[in-house]
């Protein structure tokens, strides 16, 4: 729906500087309460979040689905800013897939065009205020000139914040980030000359749009979906998911607090095995294989 040219946006500012620093202080009660029973050395370093059902927030109000949409830019600002405050190094959220460029309606996309550009024009203060670093990751070279141009500025004035990095997907797939991948990989390996046997899963990593980023701990989804829906395909591969039915535009602080805390009641294993799963026969020998 969109022009194309140019490449796509790559995670290029280097990571935050440590750990940002924590501002508890400034959590409402009811956040401190659960931030209170979190195992501060066990907190995700990354969260990612599906944001959905701005549309059904809506319908269930009898209200306009550009008005679901605006209440979800709110809670965009609000849980950010508990992500600042508890230190989250990165947190990363899906704003606009290709997919919602090619199949909403065109009013409905205008709409979240201006959204993001007044969203981009009245936030950058609190962003600096709350040390947010702003990126994006996607196709974004294809979004309308003023919102890149303002994206842009967003993303130049907010580089030297050392908190947390908010990253907007937009009009990102992540079929399309592999497929960028691949062209960027092919274009080293005609420049380098190395051979295609040399490929393995860091230099796939290495030309991902979140090169410079570690994978989500945690995936959340709202509204209660049960799909991936083309996010971070290559990126998940070890994340916890989390699926809340709450709408997004009633997606709150205190629900990031909760998600974690779920997080945190995980056991997780990467392949591997984990306590309480029986002993391991030290004697090969011992184990006989049966199959019937
Ligand atoms: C899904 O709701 C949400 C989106 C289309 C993307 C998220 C957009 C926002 C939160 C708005 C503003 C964002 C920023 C960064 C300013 P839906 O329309 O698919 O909901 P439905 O499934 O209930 O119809």
């Amino acid at each position: 729906m969109f022009s194309s040219a140019a490449t796509p946006t790559h995670a290029t500012h280097a990571a935050p500087f440590g750990i940002p620093a924590l501002r508890i202080d400034e959590l409402s009660p009811e956040e401190r309460a659960v931030y209170a029973t979190l195992k501060a050395e066990h907190l995700p370093q990354h969260v990612a979040i599906i944001m959905d059902g701005n549309g059904r927030w809506a319908g269930r109000r009898s209200l306009k689905r550009f008005l679901g949409h605006q209440q979800g830019a709110k809670a965009v600002q609000l849980v950010t800013e508990t992500a600042s405050r508890i230190g989250l190094p990165w947190l990363t959220l899906y704003a606009f897939s290709l997919e919602n460029s090619l199949r909403r309606p065109r009013t409905e996309v205008s709409f979240l065009m201006r959204l993001l550009k007044t969203y981009l024009n009245t936030n950058i203060e609190r962003m600096m205020r709350n040390n947010v670093r702003l990126r994006s990751i996607g196709r974004t070279h294809e979004l309308p000139d003023d919102v890149r141009e303002r994206l842009h500025e967003a993303e130049e004035k907010t580089a030297r914040n050392t908190g947390t990095t908010l990253t907007l997907a937009l009009n990102y797939g992540a079929r399309s980030e592999l497929v960028d991948a691949v062209r960027g990989l092919a274009e080293e390996i005609l420049h380098q000359r190395f051979a295609p046997g040399q490929i393995d899963e860091e230099a796939i990593r290495r030309h991902l749009y979140t090169a410079q980023m570690p994978d989500p701990d945690l995936l959340i989804r709202t509204s209660g979906e049960l799909r991936i829906s083309n996010f971070l395909l290559w990126q998940i591969a070890y994340t916890e998911i989390f699926i809340t039915e709450r709408y997004w535009p009633d997606f709150r602080g205190l629900h990031l607090l909760e998600a974690i805390a779920d997080f945190q009641r995980r056991e997780r294993r990467f392949g591997g095995i984990g306590k309480d799963c029986g002993e391991v026969e030290e004697d090969p020998e011992r184990m006989k294989v049966t199959v019937r």
